[in-house]
């Protein structure tokens, strides 16, 4: 038996101190600063408007925690955070952090309540059976939550957009599509798929936007709607990422129902997210997501791969699999 330690205790128990520090420098576009040159201390202290009493050691914090790099006294970016945190590249993944920074991390200093009152600690506290209407009230923030997902959604749209079979199909729609990044990366990487975007009206101009500035308005089209009240798009693939896990049992089987619904046969029903190992003891990001959505919403919560397929079993499904995309991230396909 190993000897007891309290290394891992102390570094979790403490670990908001390194998480603050990296989301008060993406609020004070610290990495965008150094990505047009490195600085030095001073330069660098005014830029960001820091008091000189906490300037050296939030720099050395970020030195020592491998988010900088400092040589002969300048100050530069890693190549991971001058690639993924320059607001200017196209390669950003910040809105994600913008977004922790702004809403998450306050709304977690509630996590006991939630623990013990099962209910939401963020804008829809107060009453509210949708998240998304009380999220979306403030245009600001409904833009920086869309950007957000693309942030968290990036890596594994692309790996969706290689891992499925796309030769066999030629149509695909996009459930809860946010920004639009999903499909933007399928029509990118097959050039024979049409697809369409299906989100809430208020999403539309931001969707538009980003498949315009991809170059892919021929070829992606938003369609507005709410799948509470209609049925889904009709195509040969039907693609959610992160919708399941923001509703209750009830809604999730109702969607996938309708995800049914909306294929051929032989089309295919992918659902990804931070899907959970079934023996729910390994993908702590999964199940730390879950209790994020025990803050976020009133009835959401992420699932196991076996979860899944049984939903799909009972929709119809013929056939199902689990299938590894990045990180903690899984697709789980349903054949019609
Ligand atoms: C958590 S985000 C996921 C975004 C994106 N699919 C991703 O993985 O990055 C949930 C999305 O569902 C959309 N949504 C919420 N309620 C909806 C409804 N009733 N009908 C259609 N879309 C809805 C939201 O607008 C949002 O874009």
């Amino acid at each position: 038996m190993s000897e007891p330690k309290p290394d891992h205790i102390l570094q979790v128990g403490l670990g908001f101190w390194a998480s603050k520090t990296l989301l008060s420098a993406v609020e004070m576009e610290l990495f965008t600063e150094l990505a047009r040159h490195p600085e030095d201390l001073e330069t660098l202290q005014g830029r960001l408007g820091l008091h000189p009493r906490s300037a050296r050691d939030f720099f050395d914090a970020l030195v020592a925690l491998k988010f900088l790099e400092r040589r002969d006294g300048r100050y530069f970016n890693t190549p991971s955070t001058d690639f993924f945190l320059d607001k200017r590249k196209p390669s950003y993944v910040g809105g994600i952090l913008e977004m922790a920074n702004q809403r998450l991390y306050p709304f977690w200093g509630h996590l006991t309540t939630a623990l013990r009152t099962g209910l939401p600690q963020n804008e829809s506290k107060d009453g509210g059976p949708n998240p998304f209407v009380a999220l979306y009230a403030d245009p600001a923030r409904l833009e920086q939550f869309l950007q957000a997902m693309t942030g968290i959604s990036h890596g594994s749209n692309l790996a969706i957009a290689r891992q499925l079979p796309w030769s066999k199909y030629t149509t695909a729609v996009d459930v809860g599509t946010a920004q639009g990044d999903l499909i933007t990366q399928v029509a990118l990487a097959n050039p024979h798929i049409q697809g369409i975007g299906f989100d809430l009206a208020e999403v539309g101009p931001i969707f538009e936007e980003y498949v315009e500035h991809n170059g892919l308005s021929g070829r992606v089209k938003f369609q507005a709607g709410s799948f509470f009240d209609q049925p889904l798009p009709k195509a040969d693939v039907v693609l959610m990422g992160h919708i399941l896990h923001d509703w209750n049992l009830e809604v999730k089987q109702m969607l996938v129902r309708k995800a049914y619904e909306a294929l051929p046969q032989g089309g295919a029903f992918v659902a990804y997210e931070s899907i959970i190992d079934d023996d729910r003891s390994s993908n702590a990001f999964g199940l730390l997501m879950s209790l994020n959505m025990l803050v976020e919403t009133p009835g959401g919560f992420d699932y196991t791969g076996a979860d899944c397929a049984g939903w799909m079993k009972e929709a119809g499904f013929r056939e199902t699999r689990v299938q590894h995309l990045i990180g903690p991230d899984s697709m789980v396909i349903g054949i019609k």
